[in-house]
């Protein structure tokens, strides 16, 4: 009997390096991509179409998605707050597209200075172009369990930004758990929730390890029949406008946790294990630039 299957989009290469100190060289990124892509990643997000005043580490982003190395059967992605950075991605040579919004007023004011509301509509155009160019749009809800700034968000309202998401013509909706608080029992009430609205078959999980729960977390979503989560090699990771935000789970623990749990992700671990020596080579600054 075969094996069930779990896809991992890997995300060190965007929330990882976003959050680090040094500007990393846009070489490193790319050798970055090249090795995780050799691993077996077929879903990379490779770079942010943001501002360069709000995330200076991302200002590389034409560079980047550009030079990436292209395979068959990957997908390279970039994330875009709004349509001036999904025209720039397009053509770039972005394969899909990520908005991100939140269930927390605040944190969408602080990360990219609109309400929900107005976050959803600077969507639409987004939308528009993807369609024009046959491309995928996941969309994010930021502070799925807690906001820095708001403490705890109720389900409802995850609930509630998911389907608008959906309703816009998301593909997938990945929960984030952007502070990494999250415990399995409010994972289980949030996701309680949301699958209320949407098909388990449309959502990915993205998780931040702050507490150290994050595996148990995926457990909890694997029990709802979620098979899409989110994670950076090496553990790189954080928010720069969320305070205490630490990095995502690490790539190699959820493959040898899913491994173990019987899943095929399809990644060979030994060339992981490159791609994570690189990683922790640009997080202790060491492939860096000056
Ligand atoms: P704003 O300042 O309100 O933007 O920022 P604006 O529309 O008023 O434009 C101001 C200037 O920005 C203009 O340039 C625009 O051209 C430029 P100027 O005329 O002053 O020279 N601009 C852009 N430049 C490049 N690319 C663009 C772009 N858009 C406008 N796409 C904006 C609003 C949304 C742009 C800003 O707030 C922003 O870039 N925010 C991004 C913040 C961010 O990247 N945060 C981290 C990623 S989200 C995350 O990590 C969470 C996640 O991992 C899930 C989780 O864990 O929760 C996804
Ligand atoms: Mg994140």
């Amino acid at each position: 009997m075969s094996q069930p299957s779990v896809t991992i989009v890997e995300v060190g290469c965007r929330d990882g390096l976003q959050n680090e100190k040094t500007i990393i060289a846009s070489d490193r990124k790319i050798a970055l991509i090249g090795l995780l892509a050799d691993a077996g990643l077929t879903r990379i997000e490779a770079t942010a179409f943001v501002s360069p005043k709000w995330v200076p580490q991302m200002a590389d982003h034409d560079e980047v998605m550009r030079n990436a190395p292209r395979r068959p059967g990957l997908v390279l992605s970039a994330l875009v707050p709004n349509e001036e950075g999904a025209a720039a991605a397009i053509a770039a040579g972005a394969q899909e597209l990520a908005v991100f919004a939140s269930a927390s007023e605040t944190f969408a004011q602080k990360n990219t200075n609109c309400t929900i509301a107005q976050s959803i509509e600077r969507f639409r155009p987004v939308m528009a172009l993807a369609a024009v160019h046959g491309l995928p749009v996941r969309g994010y809800v930021s502070c799925a369990i807690d906001c820095p700034y708001e403490g705890a968000i109720e389900p409802e309202a995850v609930r509630n930004v998911s389907e608008r998401l959906i309703g816009i013509g998301c593909g997938e909706v990945a929960v984030a758990d952007t502070i990494g608080r999250a415990s399995p029992e409010r994972v289980d009430r949030m996701l309680a929730d949301v699958t209320r609205g949407i098909a388990a078959s449309h959502l990915a999980c993205h998780f931040h390890d702050t507490s150290g729960q994050a595996l148990a977390n995926i457990d909890v979503a694997l029990a709802f029949g979620i098979r899409i989560f989110d994670s950076a090699v090496g553990g790189l990771g954080g928010c720069p406008y969320a305070p205490g935000a630490a990095g995502n789970v690490a790539t190699e623990a959820v493959v040898a946790h899913l491994t173990r749990l019987g899943y095929d992700t399809g990644i060979d671990t030994g060339k992981l294990a490159h791609a994570r020596a690189l990683a922790l080579r640009l997080k202790t600054g060491a492939g860096s630039c000056d």
